[in-house]
């Protein structure tokens, strides 16, 4: 009992202390880079241009996108994360505040090569549901939040152009079951509830596709 109190005192005093903290982080370029040349190099390359398509590209996405993902995959006060992944989760714990916000400069500054698609027939597909959406299943089009182009609008709307089509594929699959439940007012998930096998894979390969 004691000690359950001693540490909801902790966590209560942790946590202020890391709200204010977030606010007086310093971007540290040098540091980040360090960091992903000795740790995120194994999955996403030093660059941030992930070699292998389950992994997300980090270069040129938009800084407060990623700053906020990597808070989100932290657990807060003993509760399981909102975006939950294993490996990412062990990452994000290892990072400070300040590290949390010079990696996401450090990302963002980078030069995306983006991803290629693969099947035209897919982009096709992928190409109407991206530009109008689905009118009957009351799906927006995504380049209402996403953009156009799909470069996102900061500060909320993640890039996905030039994103591997598997990984992003992978998100929608998981919004769907709500596995990924950190979108705020719950427009991924709502949005992919409605969404066909077929249509996530579809609209996927057309991200991948855009510049
Ligand atoms: C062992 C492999 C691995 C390592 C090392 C790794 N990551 Fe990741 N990262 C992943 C995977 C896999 C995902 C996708 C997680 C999911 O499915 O939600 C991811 C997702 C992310 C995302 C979310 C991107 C998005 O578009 O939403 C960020 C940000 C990120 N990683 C940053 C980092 C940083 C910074 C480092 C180094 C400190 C790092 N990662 C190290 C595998 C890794
Ligand atoms: C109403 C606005 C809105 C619309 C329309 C929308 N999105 Fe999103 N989307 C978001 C927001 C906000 C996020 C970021 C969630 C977060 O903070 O993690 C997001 C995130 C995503 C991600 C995760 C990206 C990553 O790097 O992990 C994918 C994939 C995605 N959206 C695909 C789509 C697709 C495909 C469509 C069209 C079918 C679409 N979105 C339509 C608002 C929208």
């Amino acid at each position: 009992m004691i000690r359950t109190t001693a540490f909801a005192v902790f966590m209560a005093a942790s946590f202020s202390a890391s709200a204010s903290e977030e606010a007086k982080a310093k971007v540290d370029l040098a540091k980040a880079k360090q960091i992903a040349e000795t740790v995120c190099v194994a999955c996403h390359s030093a660059d941030g241009n992930s070699p292998a398509p389950a992994n997300p590209n980090l270069a040129g996405q938009i800084p407060e996108y990623l700053h906020k993902q990597l808070a989100n995959f932290k657990s807060v006060d003993g509760k399981p994360p909102v975006r939950n992944s294993a490996i990412m989760g062990g990452m994000a714990a290892m990072l400070g505040d300040d590290d949390v916000k010079s990696m996401s400069a450090y990302f963002a500054q980078q030069k995306l090569k983006p991803a290629a698609a693969a099947d035209e027939k897919l982009v096709a597909e992928g190409r109407k549901l991206w530009r109008m959406g689905d009118f009957d299943k009351g799906v927006p089009a995504c380049a209402g939040c996403h953009g156009a182009t799909g470069s996102g609008l900061p500060a909320q709307y993640p890039r996905l152009s030039g994103q591997h089509a598997e990984y992003t594929e992978s998100q929608l699959l998981k919004f769907r079951s709500e596995e990924r439940a950190n979108d705020p007012d719950k427009m991924m998930r709502a949005i992919a509830a409605k969404l066909s096998d077929r249509q996530m894979k579809a609209v996927a390969e057309y991200a991948a596709s855009l510049r």
